[in-house]
Parts: structure tokens; C-alpha cells; sequence
């Protein structure tokens, strides 16, 4: 029996849903569980929230002008990894896993995470033997959303059936995407999915879908850097920044 996971949600998100409800409730698939003992929001940064100067911390000279704030700094998130990293172990140590890399937004988190819990596997009992796998998705154009979600280069995903994916991306919007993504990933019939996701954004119409793993949840603002992008732009910078007006306008299709 697997427990109703959007349960631990209901105090603070009452319009929240975890995966596992989005996933089983249009495809009946019970077995291809998303269980989550411990649900969080992760760390919540408020709307008001002013974000730092650029002027406290170091960034690309290339990029001055384009942002208006620092709103997560790079050492903060490499924290923020770690004990996701431990929570993950806590839930999933000596299950074999397969690391599901959404490029490209997710390569700096997903690289981050998977070193988090190699350190944990060294140095504790217990272990997660891990195997890392790539996709693509593209969905954006500036900083709207398109309608079509591309998984670029699709290719045979067959070997993750019977086994245990966790799912690893940088930012969940409305959870369009990541509801897209679950439903091809879970034609493979694996075991079990989970979702780690560093960034959850608080927006008008969202699908409800919150990952099992949040690094921190956001206010409605785009956002760039540790490898999320806009228009390609903006991943060679470490802190997660808000992009200016100048900014967009500067790097605009
Ligand atoms: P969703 O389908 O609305 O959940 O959007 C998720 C996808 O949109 C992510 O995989 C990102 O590629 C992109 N995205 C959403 N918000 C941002 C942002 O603030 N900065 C960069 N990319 C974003
Ligand atoms: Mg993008």
C-alpha cells in the first residue's frame, strides 16, 4: 500500500499535489510509486524578499547590468545540496538508482547532488550505487513557456524498467514540464521514481506537482545562473540571480 504522500503537504500547500497522485491518478499505474516520508518545501524565500547587492559578492564582468540581485549565493546552494543529498540517502540508501539528468538547466545541480552523495557513500554504512543517465527538454523561448515541450534527441530509455530513477532538475514552473517528462519516463516501467528539484516556483497556474527533493521554493521571478539560462545565456554564472529588464532586452530572440 503506498501511502497518500501529498498528506504531509496539506498544512502548508493545501493546492499541492505530490507526483505520485498527477502520475497514478491519469495513468493508473499504482506500482510506479513516488513515496516520500518527509515532504518540504524547502527553503522558503518570500516575495519580498530583496535578494542581495551584486556589489557583496564576485560574478562574470560580462554579465554587469543584467541582473538586478543575488537571490540565492553559490555557497548557500552547495548547502542546501548536501542535505538533500542526506535526505536522499536516509530514504534510498542500498537501492541502486539510476540519476536522471534533465539537461541542460539541471547539469550543475544534478553534478552537485550526485557528488554530495558519492562523499555520503564513502564515508557512512550505507551506500547508493549509482548509474547517471541524460536527457534534453526544451520548452522556453525568452522567458515564456512554449506549448511544446521538446525531448531533444530521444532516444530508448527500456533499460530503466524494474529500476529505481531519481529524476534530477534544476526548476519547476507550473510542473508542465515535469509532468511531460513523467509520463514518458514512466512508459519504461521502472520501479520507483523520485524527484529531486532545486527550485520550486510559487506561480499563478501551477500543475500542483511538487518534486519529493526541494532545494528551495521561489517567488515568480525569472531566474539565471548555476546553469539555468535564458536564451543560453547565463550559465557560466555561479549564484541563482534575478535577470534585469536591461538584461532581457539585451539578450532577447
Ligand atoms: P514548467 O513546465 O512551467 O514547470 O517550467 C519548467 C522549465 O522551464 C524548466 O525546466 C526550465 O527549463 C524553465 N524555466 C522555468 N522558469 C525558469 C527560470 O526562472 N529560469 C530559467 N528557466 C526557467
Ligand atoms: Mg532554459
Amino acid at each position: 500500500m503506498v501511502p497518500d504522500p501529498s498528506e504531509a503537504l496539506h498544512h502548508h500547500f493545501p493546492e499541492r499535489r505530490a507526483f505520485f497522485l498527477c502520475v497514478s491518478a491519469e495513468n493508473n499505474m499504482a506500482e510506479v510509486a513516488v513515496q516520500s516520508e518527509r515532504r518540504s518545501e524547502g527553503i522558503v524565500i518570500n516575495d519580498d524578499w530583496p535578494g542581495y547587492s551584486l556589489d557583496l559578492f564576485s560574478y562574470p564582468a560580462h554579465y554587469s547590468g543584467d541582473l538586478d540581485c543575488v537571490i540565492i549565493p553559490h555557497g548557500v546552494i552547495m548547502d542546501r545540496t548536501e542535505r538533500l543529498a542526506r535526505n536522499i540517502m536516509d530514504d534510498l540508501g542500498d537501492h541502486d538508482i539510476v540519476v536522471l539528468c534533465v539537461l541542460k538547466g539541471g547539469y550543475q545541480f544534478c553534478a552537485d547532488l550526485v557528488d554530495r552523495i558519492k562523499a555520503l557513500s564513502c564515508n557512512s554504512d550505507r551506500t547508493i550505487p549509482m548509474r547517471v543517465h541524460f536527457i534534453r527538454l526544451k520548452s522556453y523561448l525568452n522567458d515564456q513557456s512554449t506549448e511544446d515541450l521538446h525531448i531533444v534527441g530521444a532516444e530508448d530509455l527500456s533499460f530503466l524498467a524494474g529500476k529505481n530513477v531519481l529524476i534530477v532538475e534544476a526548476i519547476v514552473g507550473t510542473g508542465k514540464t515535469m509532468r511531460t517528462l513523467l509520463k514518458h519516463v514512466q512508459a519504461f516501467r521502472p520501479k520507483m521514481i523520485k524527484v529531486a528539484g532545486l527550485l520550486v516556483k510559487r506561480v499563478p497556474h501551477s500543475t500542483g506537482c511538487v518534486p519529493d527533493y526541494v532545494g528551495f521554493e521561489i517567488p515568480n521571478r525569472f531566474v539565471v545562473g548555476y546553469a539555468l539560462d535564458y536564451n543560453e545565456y547565463f550559465r557560466d554564472l555561479n549564484h541563482i540571480c534575478v535577470i534585469s529588464e536591461s538584461g532581457k532586452m539585451k539578450y532577447k530572440i
